[in-house]
């Protein structure tokens, strides 16, 4: 067996998996959101340790043959901020991705790099969530924590830490820092320079599926595994998810719907242009790269819509009723901007709308609205692949988008693609399991392992009328945008 651990935003996720990619069990444990300011948002690293190996736990006191497991791999929310000091103590809550406080950090980051050069070498905007503005912010506003800081750990590394001992990242999730030169794979010093931050504050890089050791005799006390457990570097949540729906060659593509929602394509050159429309970041494959657009608000826009208008409703039978609401849910818009959005805008000041509501509209139009905009502004997304020259024909869908017949049909209808759903997905936990699989030497590849492990169950084709249809409320659902950038509270 291995173990695949999912440090997730709200929750760790633990599968343990065998040698035929099957999830024998899985263990999952929470822990909360510390959001003390508007736009804060941190956690306790504690926390993920302690939850970790409570659910490890959770997994080994079922089994027999615990002993059998060979070896560990992590998969992360990315872009976190960890300050340690120099005995590798925390210094203060870890600073999560989806925290906003950094709108002057990555405009002093465009100024003092400039835009061109900033992309040259990262391949990225400055966007909040990202690291190195974060590290900014605690420079600035936290001196004396930051006097203290010997090196900066991502929220995975940090806990791979705490199990092994042993400091490193890896490239995915450096990727995700603005700190990574990602087309050469190392930490530049030019960015270092230029924010009068020492290199050494950047943790040594490995490959996602390097052993970097074993467990402390602690952790493997505590958690029934053995010391010798091999522990693999693991990789940021979107390349193990990429990497856990088979997206290892060029011409795959997959679009997810969680709360956010994903388009990421494989990547085997490292230095396509797409201007920094897309994100642009090491693959967990060594030697590959990804792209991928970011609707912020997928599956949220959803929960919210639930939350607020039917809220004593059955989440699947809600949206079940989108079959019978017509394409163009009968002439109703929806934009799903309801905490700004990512990609192609990056505006977090941006808001949701609803356009075109008449006396006939009923609940069901409504979502269907909502199961379309969110499908149209992934597709936004798409379009920037398309128009940088990227054949997409096939896409892999996984997530919230793959439990729906009908909104599988809007995906191949809207993309104008074949949209593959996988006999079984596990999300990044399963990419993490294949990292440790590839890692302990079952396979020669990533590929290899994900021939046995990812299995394609049905395919939805494109409608010619449906596909015209959509074309045109496409265009639609692009003007909106413009017109509705003036809406605030
Ligand atoms: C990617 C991003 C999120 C986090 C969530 O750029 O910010 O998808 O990785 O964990």
């Amino acid at each position: 067996y291995v173990l695949g651990v999912d440090l997730g935003t709200s929750a760790v996720k633990v599968l343990l998996v065998n040698e035929a990619g099957k999830v024998c069990s899985e263990a999952s444990r929470e822990y909360p959101l510390i959001q003390e300011k508007a736009g804060f948002s941190e956690q306790n690293p504690e926390e993920w340790v302690e939850k970790t190996l409570l659910a490890i736990k959770d997994i080994t006191s079922g089994m027999e043959d615990a002993d059998a497991i060979e070896g560990m791999s992590f998969s992360g929310q990315m872009h976190g901020l960890v300050l340690l000091d120099k005995e590798n103590r925390v210094l203060r809550p870890g600073i999560l991705w989806n925290d906003t406080r950094t709108t002057k950090e990555c405009r002093e980051i465009e100024t003092t790099l400039g835009k061109e050069r900033l992309l040259a070498l990262t391949k990225n905007p400055a966007l909040e969530g990202f690291t190195l503005p974060k590290i900014l912010w605690v420079k600035k506003h936290e001196p004396e924590i930051f006097d203290k800081a010997a090196v900066f750990l991502l929220p995975k590394d940090y806990l791979r830490y705490r199990l092994t001992g042993a400091i490193h990242s890896e490239y995915s999730d450096a990727a995700g820092t603005l700190l990574l030169d990602v087309s050469g794979k190392k930490w530049s010093k030019e960015i270092c320079d230029a924010f009068e931050l020492s290199l050494d504050i950047c943790p040594p890089l490995v490959a996602s599926h390097a052993k970097v050791g074993g467990l402390l005799p602690e952790v493997a006390a505590e958690t029934g595994l053995r010391a010798e457990t091999g522990v693999y570097a693991g990789g940021a949540d979107n390349a193990c998810g990429a990497i856990g729906a088979g997206i290892l060659e060029d011409g795959k593509t997959l679009c997810s719907v969680g709360t956010s929602g994903v388009v990421l394509s494989y990547e085997s050159a490292s230095d396509k242009d797409f201007a920094g429309k897309v994100h642009y970041f090491n693959h967990g494959d060594e030697a590959a790269f990804y792209t991928m657009g970011v609707t912020l608000a997928a599956g949220y826009s959803l929960s919210w819509f639930k939350d607020v208008f039917a809220a004593d409703e059955d989440f699947s039978q809600l949206v079940k009723a989108i079959e019978e609401s017509p394409i163009g849910a009968k002439g109703l818009l929806f934009t799903p901007y309801i905490v700004g959005e990512r990609t192609p805008h990056a505006n977090a000041d941006i808001r949701g709308s609803f356009i075109g509501a008449h006396s006939g509209h009923e609940k069901r139009d409504f979502t269907r609205a909502v199961v379309e905009g969110i499908t149209f502004s992934l597709n936004e997304s798409i379009e920037i692949f398309r128009e940088s020259g990227k054949e997409i024909k096939t896409i892999i869908s996984i997530g919230g988008g793959a439990k729906s017949e009908a909104w599988l049909q809007i995906q191949a209808d809207v993309f104008q693609a074949d949209i593959v759903k996988l006999a079984s997905e596990q999300g990044p936990g399963m990419g993490a399991a294949m990292l440790a699989a590839y890692g302990s030497g079952w396979f020669s590849s990533l590929k290899e392992c994900a021939d046995i492990f990812v299995q394609e169950k049905e395919v939805y084709k494109p409608d010619a009328v449906r596909t015209e249809k959509y074309a045109k409320l496409f265009q639609l659902y692009k003007q909106v945008y413009h017109q509705t950038k003036e809406i605030n509270e």
